[in-house]
């Protein structure tokens, strides 16, 4: 590496370092908080070959160099300035780029984000940027100087803006980049679109000096105690910190530590005629937390999940999940990424009237509306990270970045009643390195999350014909025998359901965690002919009669509820870049196996 290089690299590692040091985790329930919402139009520069970053080595820029110091084209014409954020066009955030400008459909590589605001920045207060997500890695500069920079396309972050935020107009600039990578977490391959851009809200986030930033509040493993911890941030770390839920009469006072952390179990009243969550009860309450200046509300509900053998028990009763999977795809014919309220209701809406307690959000975290909406509408949720595939199991990055998600996920979504699984991986190839990555993932779900159930989508095996089974080591690690199989679609045809016998080498709750087939909404003939309704309709019913006898089955989630973009699935007339899994068109329109599935769920 030449002198010069040495020097720019050193630069930018001096510039991003402060932020690529372990973060604290992500502020709780952010958009419960004061502040403003950024959502909207902001301006956007296309730079695929990273022209406002790089120099023509491909070395960092001076920030100063950058398109982070927003020059102006027309301020003075006598400088060489290359772009204009004022002159550029536009792109609606939250949103992916790809389903927003025709020349976006399959670009990957940066886009520039701009956004102006003014804020009246408060003494005594700190000021955050939360993003709920970007794909895939960020890097974010407020008023000319980087605050953050982030990488993963399905969790939340946010950077601190407390020194940089000035009272009148404000210049937020996000570069955002959706190359795929070998060593990146997904790999370079999947079967879903990699949409690209700020595709969840932005906030700026307001709070006291000390603030909570963080905190969990569950029922006890017995059920007869609320317990749980409160984290604060902040220069005056010991306090007396409350939290209360006035619906159940149930009330804690504690005192931070010097590490701003507080742990606490206390008894439900005796009357405190507790609504546990569950599918049919879907009871969220009002949890208020209070730490000096701080005060947050949040719906929290209040359930334990566990096993038994074979069996899967939601408040110490046994539970069949009646589930399907799910992409983050927004209903409708323009697909795209999933970001609201309404189309988590809309989406969940489709569950419910198949007949579902249970939801897999596959293959990554969704956006927080979906789990919330779910903590409402009483949907059991499957969550899980995306080590999908062929991941690069031994370079140390693409573990620590596995795990940086694992971490974000668990960390936003801890106090969702409706998450009972979360997943650390799918269909991953079997190898030593992979079931050492995997089996340290799992490990950390667990020191973070005793409360909740571990797994993975593993692989089935045939060990001989029509003896299926698993093999994969994994499952001695996992709570449950949870497997991906395409008996009657990748797997010989539907009459092969009929022949097959499944046995399990451990009692654990069997998951079907994807079956299916494809099928064009509307498209009829022989019951033989790949992708008609006809032949969907005759591989879920086989599927569901061999699924009842599957010795231990405790759910299914079908592959997949709605028809999702992949740039894998080019049959023109038939998929036409979207896999046609779905019992669902992409417009919404219900193929004939639906009702096959719902039909089955409805007799339960
Ligand atoms: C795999 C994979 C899915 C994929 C599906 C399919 O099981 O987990 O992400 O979409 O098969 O082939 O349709």
């Amino acid at each position: 590496m030449s002198n010069k290089q040495f020097i720019f690299s050193s630069i930018a590692l001096a510039v991003l370092l402060p932020f690529l040091a372990g973060a604290a985790p992500v502020i709780q329930h952010a958009c419960g908080r004061a502040g403003q919402s950024l959502d909207g139009t902001w301006r956007a520069i296309v730079d695929p070959y990273e022209n406002g970053y790089y120099n023509y080595r491909m070395q960092p820029m001076r920030t100063g160099d950058t398109f982070f110091a927003d020059r102006h084209f027309y301020a003075d014409p006598t400088k060489l300035v290359e772009y204009d954020f004022d002159a550029a066009g536009t792109l609606e955030v939250p949103g992916d780029w790809n389903t927003q400008r025709e020349k976006l459909y399959y670009y990957e590589g940066t886009v520039w984000y701009r956004r102006l605001f003014d804020a009246q920045p408060k003494p005594g207060c700190r000021y955050f940027i939360h993003f709920d997500g970007a794909n895939y890695e960020t890097i974010a500069a407020l008023n000319g100087e980087i605050i953050g920079k982030h990488t993963g396309g399905f969790t939340a972050f946010d950077f601190e803006v407390t020194k940089q935020l000035r009272a009148g107009q404000n210049s937020l600039i996000v570069k955002v980049d959706n190359k795929r990578h070998e060593n990146g977490v997904p790999t370079i391959n999947t079967d879903w679109w990699n949409y690209g851009g700020i595709t969840r809200s932005v906030r700026l986030v307001e709070v006291p000096e000390t603030f909570i930033r963080d905190y969990v509040v569950r029922l006890s493993a017995d059920r007869k105690s609320v317990e749980g911890w409160i984290q604060l941030d902040g220069n005056a770390p010991e306090q007396q910190v409350s939290v209360e839920i006035p619906e159940l009469n149930w009330r804690v006072s504690a005192r931070t530590g010097a590490d701003g952390r507080a742990s606490f179990i206390v008894p439900l009243p005796r009357k405190s005629g507790i609504r546990l969550w569950c599918p049919e009860d879907p009871k969220c309450y009002e949890v208020v937390l209070a730490a000096g200046q701080d005060r947050v509300s949040d719906r929290i509900g209040f359930k334990t999940v566990s096993t038994s053998g074979s069996k899967i028990l939601l408040n110490g009763q046994e539970i069949f999940l009646r589930g399907i999977s799910i992409h983050d795809e927004r209903p409708g014919a323009a697909a795209g990424r999933a970001f609201s309220a309404e189309h988590a209701r809309t989406t969940l809406g489709w569950a419910k009237e198949l007949g579902c307690n249970f939801v897999r959000l596959a293959h990554y975290p969704h956006n927080e509306e979906m789990v919330r909406m779910a903590d409402e509408m009483g949907m059991l949720v499957w969550s899980e990270i995306p080590v999908y595939w062929t991941i690069a199991w031994d370079d140390p990055d693409t573990y620590a970045n596995a795990e940086n998600q694992l971490c974000e996920m668990i960390a936003r979504d801890h106090n969702r009643a409706s998450i009972i699984i979360w997943s650390v991986a799918n269909e991953t190839p079997r190898s030593p390195e992979r079931l050492a990555f995997l089996g340290r993932l799992i490990d950390k779900t667990r020191a973070l999350d005793p409360t909740r159930l571990v797994s993975a989508a593993m692989e089935k095996d045939e060990t001989s014909p029509g003896q299926l089974t698993l093999v994969d080591e994994l499952m001695y690690k996992t709570d449950l025998l949870s497997f991906n199989q395409y008996v009657g679609w990748y797997d010989g045809d539907a009459d092969k359901c009929d022949r097959v016998v499944w046995t399990f080498p451990v009692e654990k709750p069997v998951i079907l965690s994807e079956l299916g087939g494809g099928a064009k909404y509307g498209r009829h003939g022989n019951v033989n002919e790949r992708f008609t309704e006809e032949y969907l309709v005759r591989l879920y019913e086989k599927n569901i009669s061999m699924m009842q006898r599957i010795p231990g089955l405790a759910g299914c989630t079908p592959w997949i509820l709605k028809d999702f973009r992949s740039p894998r699935r080019a049959l023109e007339g038939i998929q036409d870049d979207f896999n046609r899994k779905g019992l669902v068109s992409e417009k919404g329109e219900k193929k004939d196996a639906f009702y096959t599935l719902q039909n089955w769920y409805l007799s339960f």
